[in-house]
């Protein structure tokens, strides 16, 4: 498919009623009826599917799901859902990703998706004679983990590899760690690896003489990162009040500071994931399993830090790069049975559970540019007041068109406040 055919930079898709963005995306993603019907929230996830997914299910929780346009990945046109409940977060996403356009778009990669097993080994004499003993045994290991890995080691997924990390001296004593590197392909893969650890421990305790508690997946999984990179010529950057020079030093600068402040990498870091955990949730991923991987990634070298790089390149143009932990999966779990969720991996056209990595990556730098091009330039404040605004006239009771229109004259008035929305409700009626 090339760019022009099926081009993903829309101008003006904000600007569409709901209808006509959902009938563009039906298009683009060759959607039945009733896949249309699940997108627009008439047929998806009902309470009875909802109660084969969780207990105690007493009904199903809707949240709004938009589409980020403009990205252009690895050479190739992509629409990104997104799911989430805060204005601007779609718009600024499409926005940045406009502007990595400009410079040819996002390169991403990603490694093969392999997840870490922990086994904790107590009650060992010496817990580096039981480290020894297991690396001896690691292909009898490995073969006995695969043989409960189940389709995944029929579609090529399996045990990769073995670990060991000895703890000397802990509140406890010795303490030996185990690591199972096990891939898994197209599933995020946490029922793999928790089948394939429980099934191992017996056979850990008999090589080591040890005792084996724990036998669980680890989030932090930075076996399997996914990465993304662009460029954003300065002219791009250019604003009425900025020129494109002082616009990519003063995003570098924002870049520096999340690099060196714990306070403001948490923030900057939090505005990655409101890109990267829509798309997490429109797929029926793992969320809190994304979160957890990447705040303990950002703080790998002891200080927590920013995820994302920014720096001038030679031509004094902007730059950018990400990379996390991405452990998300395109079949099984919530993903195969929530209809919405699949409709979102048609709509970004997804092959591989990698693609999808990628595509997250790619999502999270463009975000992250946004939130620090604004915060760099203009101050968020500016765009979140248009959503807020619209926020403050539907609660006013304003509907339908009158929305918009309350809003604007808010904003012009300058005068953003519930008791004005109520008064032009009234004025209208
Ligand atoms: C708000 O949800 C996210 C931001 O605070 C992120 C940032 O400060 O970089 C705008």
């Amino acid at each position: 498919m090339t760019s022009s055919a099926h081009t993903s930079r829309i101008s003006g898709f904000y600007k569409r009623p709901l209808t006509e963005r959902a009938a563009l995306v039906a298009q683009w993603a060759d959607l039945s009826k009733q896949e249309q019907a699940a997108l627009l929230g008439v047929n998806g996830l009902n309470a009875a599917q909802a109660d084969h997914m969780i207990e105690n299910v007493v009904g199903v929780y809707g949240l709004p799901l938009g589409v980020a346009t403009n990205f252009f990945i690895n050479g190739v046109d992509v629409l990104v859902p997104m799911v989430i409940e805060e204005p601007s977060v779609v718009a600024a996403c499409s926005n940045a990703a406009r502007l990595f356009r400009d410079g040819g778009g996002f390169s991403c990669s990603s490694d093969e998706p392999v997840m870490i097993g922990q086994i904790q080994v107590l009650d060992l004499q010496d817990v580096y004679v039981a480290a020894g003993a297991i690396m001896a045994q690691k292909d009898r290991l490995l073969a006995e983990a695969d043989r409960v890995g189940g389709s995944i080691v029929k579609h090529g997924g399996g045990a990769r590899g073995l670990e060991v990390r000895p703890f000397v001296d802990t509140p406890l004593g010795g303490m030996l760690i185990l690591h199972l590197l096990y891939d898994t392909r197209d599933a995020m893969g946490a029922n793999a690896v928790n089948t394939a650890v429980e099934h191992l421990a017996p056979l850990v305790e008999e090589i080591t003489g040890g005792r084996v508690n724990l036998r669980i997946l680890s989030n932090l999984t930075d076996q399997r990162k996914a990465r993304a990179e662009g460029m954003i010529p300065a002219a791009s950057l250019a604003t009425e009040t900025v020129t494109g020079e002082e616009a990519v030093r003063a995003i570098v600068e924002a870049g520096v500071f999340a690099e060196i402040d714990p306070y403001r990498a948490t923030t900057h870091n939090k505005g990655i994931m409101n890109g990267i955990d829509a798309v997490v949730l429109a797929t029926g991923n793992d969320w809190r399993a994304v979160e957890a991987g990447a705040h303990a990634y950002a703080a790998r070298d002891g200080q927590y830090r920013s995820l994302t790089r920014w720096w001038q390149d030679e031509a004094g143009n902007l730059r950018g790069s990400i990379e996390l932990p991405l452990a998300v999966g395109i079949v099984g779990g919530a993903t195969r049975v929530h209809p919405t969720a699949q409709i979102a991996l048609r709509i970004m056209a997804i092959t591989s559970a990698r693609q999808l990595s990628e595509i997250m990556a790619a999502v999270g730098l463009a975000q992250n540019l946004a939130a620090i091009r604004a915060l760099a330039t203009t101050g968020i404040q500016h765009g979140h007041m248009r959503m807020h605004a619209r926020q403050l006239a539907v609660a006013a009771g304003a509907q339908g068109a009158q929305v918009a229109v309350i809003a604007e004259q808010m904003i012009a008035e300058k005068n953003i406040r519930l008791e004005r929305a109520k008064q032009i409700v009234m004025e209208l009626k």
